[in-house]
């Protein structure tokens, strides 16, 4: 399979639509052809773009997204290469079906099915084997963030979320505060920023000073109104998109702070 993205290791921002468990064939077809069309009009970014759909469309957008130079990711994998693991997805079969990436230990997921730090971790040690690029989510609820908790949190999450192997050309981080997520609320500037440096800096001392091409996405209700102050903020390496990724035109307000 092709692979749109730049070289690895490259500190290119990444903006990454994160479909959820939306789109039938015909709806995600034209929402692919749709941001498809406006990325081949819309001309060089200065940003990579990965698409995330539901696994039962990842065959059968691969080659449309791929000849626009976008690449596709799936939502979860499993930590298993395979077995009796039934309705589960394996990184390995991601990568079949054309995915450069998963995003991994999204808050949905933590929240409705129990996953730990930990078994992130080993899901994304599966995944890097698969050689598969990994989008690691981690952020508060509000009310570890009231508490003032918030840093020591994401903290604990980075730390036991990173699999020992990879490094910050394969490990991607997604900032995504649980109470941002689908709301319309958004940090301020000074939160996201603090955060963002923050796991710089733990990833900097975990992965023996390997931050160069580390990548840290903000995700949670950005938009194409919000896009262009939470991208220029220091130490936002681009942005996770979940509602506003279902429209080709809202998402593409997005990608395009990244135009020239
Ligand atoms: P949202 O979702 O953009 O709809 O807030 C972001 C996400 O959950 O990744």
């Amino acid at each position: 399979m092709t692979e749109p993205l730049g070289s690895a290791g490259a500190a290119r921002p990444i903006v990454v639509a994160n479909w959820k468990m939306n789109g039938l064939r015909r709806a995600g077809r034209d929402l692919a052809e749709g941001i498809a069309r406006l990325k081949q009009a819309g001309g060089e970014l200065a940003c990579d773009v990965i698409v995330c759909p539901p696994v039962t469309l990842l065959f059968e957008l691969h080659d449309t997204l791929a000849a626009a130079g976008i690449a596709l990711g799936g939502q979860n994998s499993h930590a298993a290469e395979k077995g009796a693991h039934t309705g589960d997805i394996s990184a390995p079969m991601l990568a079949d079906s054309g995915c450069s990436h998963v995003i991994l230990g999204h808050s949905e997921r933590r929240a409705n099915h129990g996953e730990t730090s930990e078994a992130v971790g080993e899901k994304a040690a599966a995944a890097l084997a698969a050689g598969l690029g990994v989008i690691i989510c981690v952020g508060e609820s509000e009310a570890e963030r009231d508490a003032g908790d918030a840093l020591d949190v994401v903290g604990d999450q980075v730390r036991k979320s990173l699999p020992e192997q990879g490094g910050s050309g394969d490990i991607v981080i997604a900032y995504e505060p649980v109470w941002a997520i689908g709301t319309g609320r958004v940090p301020n500037a000074e939160q996201i920023g603090e955060m963002h440096r923050h796991i710089r800096d733990l990833f900097k001392q975990l992965k023996s000073g390997d931050v160069d091409g580390l990548r840290v996405l903000y995700g949670g209700s950005v938009n194409a109104e919000n896009a262009a102050d939470i991208l220029s903020i220091e130490g936002v390496d681009g942005a996770l998109v979940g509602g506003a990724s279902l429209s080709a035109e809202k998402f593409w307000g997005i990608c395009a702070h990244y135009g020239h």
